[in-house]
């Protein structure tokens, strides 16, 4: 199997086939999910809440990036990896916005960035796109904007921001966006998007008429302690069969039944005997 590009995910919307998004912020994660046959990886700025205890994602930097997306990266073979630029990377210059995008290729090993934001965003995103990196924009509920929205809540419900939302994700496909994210917006606004674009949209919260799905790893899993929005669908829910593998380890420990003798080395008698 070859790499997926952003020539398959376009490709997938023109030959009317869903196209599959998960995150991850690891290594081993992002191997599971690559062998999967995932089409996309994103590197989530979610990674501020989901691994590192952050109440949002606006405390997540650049650094922070470039380290997850690196490491997810070296997971993956197949999978078209996208990595999420943090708050602040793309807001105050054009300049700063493309050789942020340039550290998460170069640096990060990744072949797209994603950015949040509406109208405002689109020339950030233009010039990232000018520096021939490929660029998935992201509207709706851009989480990144929690304190200007006043909490995390489903976008697009009266007709002028429904209108505004339309009109944002008409100017990132002319600006060259090869994709879409559509967080929590309602799903026949989201349907009309879709419909209405020639770049896939990739839902989440956002309903099933979109070109593809997108969903944090560790909330589908079942592996996150956190708040589980109601869009999420837990397709396992392994945090249960962790904590009990985490006690049995604690119990054996205790008892003294592990390890056993098929986890240890042996050494050769005679050196033993010379040691004593
Ligand atoms: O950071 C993230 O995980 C995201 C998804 C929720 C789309 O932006």
């Amino acid at each position: 199997m070859s790499r997926v590009t952003v020539a398959t995910i376009k490709e997938k919307k023109l030959n009317k086939q869903k196209i599959s998004m998960l995150t991850s912020y690891d290594y081993s994660m992002a191997a599971m999910v690559d062998e999967a046959g995932i089409d996309m990886i994103l590197v989530g700025d979610s990674v501020g809440m989901v691994q590192l205890g952050f109440e949002n994602t606006l405390a997540v930097s650049m650094d922070d990036m470039v380290h997850h997306t690196a490491a997810v990266a070296r997971g993956t073979k197949n999978a078209l990896v996208v990595g999420d630029m943090p708050f602040m990377s793309y807001h105050v210059s054009r300049e700063e916005a493309v050789r942020n995008a340039g550290r998460l290729i170069q640096e990060g090993g990744a072949q797209a960035v994603k950015l949040e934001g509406g109208l405002e965003r689109v020339e950030f995103a233009k010039a990232i796109i000018d520096a021939q990196i490929p660029v998935m924009a992201h509207i709706g509920l851009t989480p990144q904007s929690v304190n200007a929205f006043g909490g995390f809540k489903v976008q697009g419900k009266d007709l002028d921001t429904a209108k505004n939302l339309i009109a944002a994700a008409h100017a990132f496909e002319e600006a060259g966006a090869f994709a879409i994210t559509l967080e929590c917006v309602p799903v026949l606004l989201a349907k009309k998007i879709t419909e209405e674009l020639s770049i896939p949209t990739i839902g989440i919260g956002a309903g099933a008429y979109c070109d593809g799905q997108v969903l944090v790893v560790n909330d589908m899993l079942g592996m996150f302690k956190g708040h589980i929005p109601k869009f999420v669908k837990k397709f396992a829910n392994l945090e249960p069969l962790i904590k009990e593998a985490l006690l049995a380890y604690k119990l054996e420990v205790e008892a003294g039944t592990f390890p056993g003798e098929e986890h240890g080395f042996t050494i050769k008698e005679d050196v033993l005997e010379r040691l004593y």
